[in-house]
Protein backbone atom coordinates (compact mmCIF):
# COMPACT_ATOMS: atom_id res chain seq x y z
CA UNK A 1 0.00 0.00 0.00
CA UNK A 2 2.80 2.30 0.50
CA UNK A 3 3.17 3.96 -2.58
CA UNK A 4 -0.21 4.14 -3.66
CA UNK A 5 -1.96 7.82 -3.93
CA UNK A 6 -5.15 7.12 -2.29
CA UNK A 7 -7.68 9.87 -3.76
CA UNK A 8 -10.86 8.12 -3.19
CA UNK A 9 -12.03 9.77 -0.31
CA UNK A 10 -10.66 11.96 2.64
CA UNK A 11 -11.65 9.27 5.01
CA UNK A 12 -8.94 7.05 4.03
CA UNK A 13 -6.21 9.27 6.08
CA UNK A 14 -4.45 7.20 8.82
CA UNK A 15 -3.55 9.44 12.21
CA UNK A 16 -0.35 11.20 11.81
CA UNK A 17 2.75 10.39 14.28
CA UNK A 18 2.05 13.65 16.26
CA UNK A 19 -1.77 12.18 16.37
CA UNK A 20 -0.64 8.83 17.43
CA UNK A 21 1.13 10.64 20.58
CA UNK A 22 -1.35 12.36 21.37
CA UNK A 23 -4.09 9.27 21.35
CA UNK A 24 -1.02 7.02 23.17
CA UNK A 25 -0.86 9.62 26.10
CA UNK A 26 -4.53 10.82 26.64
CA UNK A 27 -5.92 10.75 30.05
CA UNK A 28 -9.41 8.81 30.31
CA UNK A 29 -12.16 7.53 32.00
CA UNK A 30 -15.16 6.14 31.17
CA UNK A 31 -17.30 8.22 29.07
CA UNK A 32 -21.03 6.31 29.44
CA UNK A 33 -20.56 7.71 33.11
CA UNK A 34 -19.70 11.23 31.75
CA UNK A 35 -16.04 10.79 33.49
CA UNK A 36 -13.87 11.37 30.25
CA UNK A 37 -12.12 14.22 30.51
CA UNK A 38 -11.28 14.51 27.00
CA UNK A 39 -14.34 13.96 25.89
CA UNK A 40 -16.05 16.36 28.00
CA UNK A 41 -13.49 18.66 26.92
CA UNK A 42 -14.06 18.01 23.40
CA UNK A 43 -18.04 18.28 23.57
CA UNK A 44 -17.64 21.73 25.45
CA UNK A 45 -15.25 22.95 23.09
CA UNK A 46 -16.85 21.93 20.01
CA UNK A 47 -20.42 23.12 21.15
CA UNK A 48 -18.25 26.24 21.56
CA UNK A 49 -16.97 26.87 18.16
CA UNK A 50 -20.60 26.00 16.93
CA UNK A 51 -22.20 28.41 19.25
CA UNK A 52 -24.38 25.70 20.64
CA UNK A 53 -25.89 24.78 24.18
CA UNK A 54 -24.23 21.15 24.21
CA UNK A 55 -22.92 18.76 22.30
CA UNK A 56 -22.35 14.67 22.23
CA UNK A 57 -19.21 12.90 20.84
CA UNK A 58 -20.53 9.98 18.51
CA UNK A 59 -18.73 7.27 16.43
CA UNK A 60 -19.96 8.34 13.12
CA UNK A 61 -21.21 10.68 11.00
CA UNK A 62 -24.10 8.82 10.12
CA UNK A 63 -25.10 8.39 13.98
CA UNK A 64 -24.56 12.73 14.02
CA UNK A 65 -26.53 12.86 11.47
CA UNK A 66 -29.57 9.96 12.23
CA UNK A 67 -29.49 10.98 16.13
CA UNK A 68 -29.44 15.35 15.04
CA UNK A 69 -32.76 14.42 13.16
CA UNK A 70 -34.52 12.39 15.51
CA UNK A 71 -34.11 15.43 17.85
CA UNK A 72 -36.57 17.67 15.65
CA UNK A 73 -38.22 15.09 13.87
CA UNK A 74 -40.87 12.41 15.38
CA UNK A 75 -41.79 9.24 14.12
CA UNK A 76 -44.26 9.76 11.26
CA UNK A 77 -43.17 13.54 10.34
CA UNK A 78 -40.83 13.82 7.50
CA UNK A 79 -37.23 15.50 7.02
CA UNK A 80 -36.95 17.44 3.63
CA UNK A 81 -33.61 17.23 1.71
CA UNK A 82 -32.20 17.48 -1.56
CA UNK A 83 -31.92 13.94 -3.33
CA UNK A 84 -28.18 13.68 -3.44
CA UNK A 85 -27.57 14.45 0.56
CA UNK A 86 -25.87 12.12 2.55
CA UNK A 87 -28.56 11.71 4.66
CA UNK A 88 -31.05 9.95 1.96
CA UNK A 89 -28.14 8.43 -0.29
CA UNK A 90 -25.54 6.87 1.80
CA UNK A 91 -27.30 6.20 5.15
CA UNK A 92 -29.10 3.04 4.30
CA UNK A 93 -32.43 4.58 5.03
CA UNK A 94 -31.73 4.58 8.45
CA UNK A 95 -34.28 7.49 9.48
CA UNK A 96 -37.23 5.28 8.39
CA UNK A 97 -35.16 1.89 9.56
CA UNK A 98 -34.78 3.36 12.77
CA UNK A 99 -36.60 5.90 13.54
CA UNK A 100 -39.94 6.00 11.47
CA UNK A 101 -39.00 9.22 9.81
CA UNK A 102 -40.31 9.69 6.37
CA UNK A 103 -37.92 11.80 4.01
CA UNK A 104 -38.43 13.86 0.97
CA UNK A 105 -36.17 14.91 -1.93
CA UNK A 106 -36.21 17.47 -4.40
CA UNK A 107 -33.95 17.63 -7.30
CA UNK A 108 -31.23 20.38 -6.75
CA UNK A 109 -28.54 21.82 -9.05
CA UNK A 110 -25.51 19.59 -8.08
CA UNK A 111 -26.65 20.14 -4.48
CA UNK A 112 -26.59 23.54 -4.24
CA UNK A 113 -29.30 24.98 -1.72
CA UNK A 114 -31.79 26.79 -3.11
CA UNK A 115 -33.87 27.77 0.02
CA UNK A 116 -36.90 28.94 -2.11
CA UNK A 117 -37.14 25.19 -3.99
CA UNK A 118 -37.25 23.48 -0.62
CA UNK A 119 -39.74 25.92 1.58
CA UNK A 120 -41.94 25.25 -1.48
CA UNK A 121 -42.35 21.59 -0.86
CA UNK A 122 -43.07 22.30 3.45
CA UNK A 123 -46.08 20.73 4.35
CA UNK A 124 -47.42 21.65 7.35
CA UNK A 125 -47.57 20.81 10.37
CA UNK A 126 -51.61 22.14 10.88
CA UNK A 127 -52.94 20.20 8.07
CA UNK A 128 -53.99 16.69 9.12
CA UNK A 129 -54.07 15.28 5.59
CA UNK A 130 -50.36 15.68 4.83
CA UNK A 131 -47.34 14.10 6.23
CA UNK A 132 -45.85 16.98 8.46
CA UNK A 133 -42.49 18.37 7.08
CA UNK A 134 -40.55 18.97 10.79
CA UNK A 135 -37.09 19.84 9.51
CA UNK A 136 -34.85 20.23 6.33
CA UNK A 137 -31.59 19.04 6.14
CA UNK A 138 -28.62 20.85 4.92
CA UNK A 139 -24.86 19.52 3.62
CA UNK A 140 -22.07 21.51 3.52
CA UNK A 141 -19.97 21.14 2.08
CA UNK A 142 -21.60 18.96 -0.08
CA UNK A 143 -20.16 15.58 -0.66
CA UNK A 144 -22.12 14.58 -4.44
CA UNK A 145 -22.13 17.97 -5.31
CA UNK A 146 -18.36 17.68 -5.45
CA UNK A 147 -17.51 19.49 -2.45
CA UNK A 148 -19.50 22.43 -3.06
CA UNK A 149 -20.04 25.50 -0.37
CA UNK A 150 -23.49 26.26 0.14
CA UNK A 151 -24.11 29.69 -0.62
CA UNK A 152 -24.89 32.33 3.25
CA UNK A 153 -27.50 33.93 1.86
CA UNK A 154 -29.63 31.21 1.31
CA UNK A 155 -28.89 29.08 4.61
CA UNK A 156 -29.94 32.54 6.38
CA UNK A 157 -33.08 32.60 4.02
CA UNK A 158 -33.61 28.87 4.69
CA UNK A 159 -32.72 29.38 8.77
CA UNK A 160 -34.99 32.94 8.99
CA UNK A 161 -38.31 31.23 7.28
CA UNK A 162 -38.06 28.32 9.40
CA UNK A 163 -37.81 29.83 12.70
CA UNK A 164 -41.53 31.71 11.97
CA UNK A 165 -42.46 28.35 10.43
CA UNK A 166 -42.11 26.23 13.13
CA UNK A 167 -39.91 24.06 10.98
CA UNK A 168 -35.98 22.84 12.24
CA UNK A 169 -33.02 22.95 10.28
CA UNK A 170 -30.49 19.92 10.41
CA UNK A 171 -26.59 20.59 9.44
CA UNK A 172 -24.94 17.37 7.74
CA UNK A 173 -21.69 19.18 8.54
CA UNK A 174 -19.57 16.30 8.14
CA UNK A 175 -17.17 18.81 5.79
CA UNK A 176 -17.95 21.88 7.44
CA UNK A 177 -14.44 22.54 7.99
CA UNK A 178 -13.47 22.60 4.20
CA UNK A 179 -16.61 24.84 3.65
CA UNK A 180 -15.38 27.56 6.26
CA UNK A 181 -11.70 27.18 5.17
CA UNK A 182 -12.74 28.14 1.72
CA UNK A 183 -15.50 30.65 2.71
CA UNK A 184 -14.42 32.50 5.56
CA UNK A 185 -17.91 32.34 7.04
CA UNK A 186 -17.42 31.51 10.65
CA UNK A 187 -17.81 28.48 11.75
CA UNK A 188 -20.21 29.83 14.82
CA UNK A 189 -22.27 31.28 11.69
CA UNK A 190 -22.98 28.31 10.18
CA UNK A 191 -23.81 26.17 13.76
CA UNK A 192 -26.29 29.03 14.48
CA UNK A 193 -28.10 28.83 11.61
CA UNK A 194 -29.14 25.22 12.30
CA UNK A 195 -31.00 23.55 15.20
CA UNK A 196 -28.76 20.72 14.76
CA UNK A 197 -25.39 19.50 13.48
CA UNK A 198 -23.34 17.04 13.27
CA UNK A 199 -19.63 17.46 12.21
CA UNK A 200 -17.26 14.74 11.37
CA UNK A 201 -13.10 15.00 12.38
CA UNK A 202 -12.53 11.67 10.46
CA UNK A 203 -12.62 12.97 6.57
CA UNK A 204 -10.74 16.31 6.42
CA UNK A 205 -9.21 16.67 10.11
CA UNK A 206 -7.74 13.25 9.68
CA UNK A 207 -8.53 11.21 12.73
CA UNK A 208 -9.32 7.64 12.92
CA UNK A 209 -13.50 7.93 13.89
CA UNK A 210 -15.09 10.19 15.80
CA UNK A 211 -17.96 12.90 14.88
CA UNK A 212 -19.48 15.35 17.36
CA UNK A 213 -23.38 16.69 17.30
CA UNK A 214 -24.12 19.84 18.40
CA UNK A 215 -27.66 21.68 20.04
CA UNK A 216 -29.54 23.04 22.60
CA UNK A 217 -28.93 21.13 26.31
CA UNK A 218 -32.42 19.62 26.02
CA UNK A 219 -31.98 18.14 22.93
CA UNK A 220 -28.44 16.51 23.06
CA UNK A 221 -29.45 15.43 26.62
CA UNK A 222 -31.83 13.04 25.12
CA UNK A 223 -29.79 12.53 21.86
CA UNK A 224 -27.46 11.04 24.57
CA UNK A 225 -30.29 8.30 24.99
CA UNK A 226 -30.45 7.54 22.08
CA UNK A 227 -26.58 7.05 21.28
CA UNK A 228 -27.07 4.54 24.33
CA UNK A 229 -29.44 2.60 22.43
CA UNK A 230 -28.20 2.70 19.42
CA UNK A 231 -25.27 0.89 21.30
CA UNK A 232 -23.15 4.45 20.30
CA UNK A 233 -22.53 4.27 24.22
CA UNK A 234 -18.29 4.13 24.76
CA UNK A 235 -16.11 4.17 27.73
CA UNK A 236 -12.83 4.98 27.68
CA UNK A 237 -12.54 7.22 24.30
CA UNK A 238 -10.51 9.75 25.53
CA UNK A 239 -8.07 8.19 23.15
CA UNK A 240 -10.53 9.16 20.20
CA UNK A 241 -11.18 12.26 21.83
CA UNK A 242 -7.52 13.59 22.11
CA UNK A 243 -7.19 12.59 18.40
CA UNK A 244 -9.77 14.86 17.67
CA UNK A 245 -8.35 17.98 19.78
CA UNK A 246 -5.09 17.33 17.93
CA UNK A 247 -6.80 17.84 14.59
CA UNK A 248 -8.98 21.04 15.54
CA UNK A 249 -4.70 22.34 17.08
CA UNK A 250 -3.06 21.15 13.85
CA UNK A 251 -5.29 19.63 11.04
CA UNK A 252 -7.93 22.81 10.65
CA UNK A 253 -5.15 25.25 10.15
CA UNK A 254 -4.25 23.40 7.09
CA UNK A 255 -7.30 22.92 5.19
CA UNK A 256 -6.51 25.62 2.72
CA UNK A 257 -3.67 23.10 1.69
CA UNK A 258 -5.98 20.17 0.45
CA UNK A 259 -7.94 23.07 -1.36
CA UNK A 260 -4.59 24.35 -3.16
CA UNK A 261 -3.65 21.23 -4.28
CA UNK A 262 -7.37 20.39 -5.59
CA UNK A 263 -6.96 23.51 -7.78
CA UNK A 264 -3.52 22.26 -8.85
CA UNK A 265 -4.86 18.70 -9.99
CA UNK A 266 -7.92 20.45 -11.68
CA UNK A 267 -5.91 22.45 -13.89
CA UNK A 268 -3.20 19.96 -14.33
CA UNK A 269 -6.56 17.66 -15.71
CA UNK A 270 -8.79 20.79 -17.45
CA UNK A 271 -11.25 20.69 -15.42
CA UNK A 272 -12.50 24.19 -14.96
CA UNK A 273 -10.66 25.36 -11.32
CA UNK A 274 -14.16 27.31 -10.87
CA UNK A 275 -16.06 24.04 -10.53
CA UNK A 276 -13.81 23.47 -7.64
CA UNK A 277 -14.87 25.01 -3.99
CA UNK A 278 -13.25 23.18 -1.63
CA UNK A 279 -10.78 19.67 -1.43
CA UNK A 280 -12.88 17.54 -4.21
CA UNK A 281 -12.38 17.50 -8.59
CA UNK A 282 -15.02 15.67 -10.17
CA UNK A 283 -14.39 14.13 -13.78
CA UNK A 284 -17.03 14.23 -15.66
CA UNK A 285 -18.28 12.30 -19.03
CA UNK A 286 -15.20 10.37 -18.59
CA UNK A 287 -15.04 6.40 -18.94
CA UNK A 288 -15.01 5.70 -15.08
CA UNK A 289 -14.51 2.33 -15.17
CA UNK A 290 -11.83 2.08 -17.34
CA UNK A 291 -9.80 4.94 -16.21
CA UNK A 292 -10.28 3.96 -12.74
CA UNK A 293 -8.31 0.56 -13.45
CA UNK A 294 -5.84 1.86 -15.61
CA UNK A 295 -5.22 4.49 -12.89
CA UNK A 296 -4.86 1.78 -10.23
CA UNK A 297 -2.59 -0.27 -12.16
CA UNK A 298 -0.14 2.91 -11.99
CA UNK A 299 -0.86 3.36 -8.34
CA UNK A 300 -3.46 6.15 -8.55
CA UNK A 301 -6.89 5.26 -6.65
CA UNK A 302 -9.87 7.29 -7.58
CA UNK A 303 -13.53 6.75 -6.66
CA UNK A 304 -16.49 5.80 -9.28
CA UNK A 305 -19.48 8.01 -8.51
CA UNK A 306 -21.23 6.68 -11.51
CA UNK A 307 -20.11 5.33 -15.06
CA UNK A 308 -19.06 8.56 -16.51
CA UNK A 309 -18.12 10.41 -13.12
CA UNK A 310 -15.07 10.20 -11.31
CA UNK A 311 -14.40 11.75 -8.06
CA UNK A 312 -11.03 12.83 -6.45
CA UNK A 313 -10.58 14.14 -3.25
CA UNK A 314 -7.39 15.78 -1.62
CA UNK A 315 -6.41 15.07 2.39
CA UNK A 316 -3.69 14.99 4.76
CA UNK A 317 -1.74 12.45 3.34
CA UNK A 318 -1.53 13.69 -0.24
CA UNK A 319 1.28 15.87 -0.25
CA UNK A 320 2.56 18.10 -3.33
CA UNK A 321 4.83 15.22 -4.94
CA UNK A 322 1.66 12.94 -4.90
CA UNK A 323 -0.29 15.80 -6.23
CA UNK A 324 2.36 15.92 -9.60
CA UNK A 325 2.42 12.31 -9.61
CA UNK A 326 -1.32 12.00 -9.58
CA UNK A 327 -1.57 14.18 -12.28
CA UNK A 328 0.92 12.73 -14.35
CA UNK A 329 -0.88 9.53 -14.36
CA UNK A 330 -4.51 10.49 -14.97
CA UNK A 331 -3.84 13.10 -17.37
CA UNK A 332 -2.91 11.08 -20.43
CA UNK A 333 -6.07 8.58 -19.29
CA UNK A 334 -8.64 11.20 -20.03
CA UNK A 335 -7.87 12.32 -23.51
CA UNK A 336 -8.62 16.36 -23.12
C1 LIG B 1 -21.52 14.53 3.80
C2 LIG B 1 -21.36 13.33 4.67
N1 LIG B 1 -22.16 13.19 5.73
C3 LIG B 1 -22.07 12.14 6.56
C4 LIG B 1 -21.12 11.16 6.35
C5 LIG B 1 -21.13 9.95 7.25
O1 LIG B 1 -20.00 9.81 7.99
P1 LIG B 1 -19.58 8.36 8.56
O2 LIG B 1 -18.95 7.64 7.43
O3 LIG B 1 -18.64 8.72 9.67
O4 LIG B 1 -20.81 7.70 9.05
C6 LIG B 1 -20.25 11.26 5.26
C7 LIG B 1 -19.24 10.22 5.02
O5 LIG B 1 -18.42 10.30 4.13
C8 LIG B 1 -20.38 12.37 4.40
O6 LIG B 1 -19.61 12.52 3.31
Amino acid sequence: MGDLIDLRSDTVTRPTAGMRRAMADAEVGDDVYGEDPLVNALEERVAGMFGHEAALFVPSGTMGNQIGMRLVCEPGQEVLCDADAHVVTYEMGAAAAIFGISTRTVVSQGGRLDADQLIAQVRPKTDWHLTATAAIAVENSHNRGGGLVQPLDQLQKLWDWSRANDVAVHLDGARIWNAHAASGVPLDTYGRLADTASVCFSKGLGTPVGSVLVGSAARIATGRLWRKRLGGGMRQVGVLAAACHYALDHHLPRLGEDHEHAQLLAKRLGVDPSSVETNMVVLDDVAAPVIAEAAKAQGVLVSQVSARRIRLVLHLDVDDAAVDRAADVLAPLLDR
